[in-house]
């Protein structure tokens, strides 16, 4: 369960503050699939990057399992970042001299821990529908397929949280569906999905749907 409260970030830059989360406090679920949505410059990315680990709040709290993220050291926050959530960018997050398999190996071999890599990373790329483009280089595939590629890397050390930052954005609609359906997939599954997007046709894949506005977010009913 991610238990956040009072959350705030509020960014400044030179004598100029921009208050981007306002005082969130809300409960997620292991298990849910929550979608986010509100206009750009409401704070999503921000959310995001907070219950990443990417970036430290302002002030409050966000409890993971019982652990107050919030006040991890760089040590701890790089080791949650690693193995407890899987994060997948708008921008494909690939490596581009690699080839999908090896991206996909890469957070395996710093993490040290998984056995058999290659095997794991195959059995990724099947599961994500790319085994068949193995041995390609990012700009050998077409965006959908590097998005699923990068999906594959974001569950390399199988986090039981996803979060994703508009993962469809860049996508025609029947690839974005498709993408949609692996994290319901990975949802059904068990895992923890938070995705923001402005593609409403995704809402219908959500347990939950949170509203942003300006910093705060709201339930949507
Ligand atoms: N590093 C930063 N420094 C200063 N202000 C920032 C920074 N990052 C974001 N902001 C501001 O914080 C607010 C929230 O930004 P954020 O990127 O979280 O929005 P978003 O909802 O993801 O928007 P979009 O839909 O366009 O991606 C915006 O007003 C933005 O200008
Ligand atoms: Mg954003």
């Amino acid at each position: 369960m991610i238990e956040i409260e009072h959350l705030i970030k509020v960014y400044r830059r030179g004598k100029i503050e921009v208050i981007a989360i306002r005082d969130v406090s809300l409960k997620i679920e292991d298990g849910e699939m929550v979608m986010l949505v509100g206009p750009s410059g409401s704070g999503k990315t921000t959310f995001l990057h907070l219950l990443g680990g990417i970036d430290r709040p302002t002030a409050g709290k966000i409890v993971v399992n019982g652990e107050n993220i919030s006040l991890f050291n760089d040590k701890e926050l790089t080791d949650y970042r690693r193995n407890r959530v899987g994060v997948v960018f708008q921008f494909f997050n690939l490596v581009p001299t690699l080839n999908a398999l090896e991206n996909v190996m890469l957070p395996m071999q710093f993490s040290g821990k998984v056995e058999n890599k290659k095997e794991r990373a195959k059995e990724l790329l099947k599961l994500v529908g790319m085994e068949h483009r193995e041995k390609h280089y990012p700009d050998e595939m077409s965006g959908g397929e590097q998005q699923r590629v990068a999906i594959a890397v974001a569950l390399a050390l199988d986090p039981p949280i996803i979060l994703a930052d508009e993962p469809t954005g860049e996508l025609d609609t029947e690839t974005g569906l498709s993408i949609i359906k692996l994290f319901k997939k990975l949802n059904d599954e068990g895992k923890t999905v938070i995705i923001a997007t402005h593609d409403l046709r995704l809402l219908d894949y959500a347990t939950r749907v949170l509203k942003i506005e300006d910093g705060k977010i709201y339930e949507s009913q």
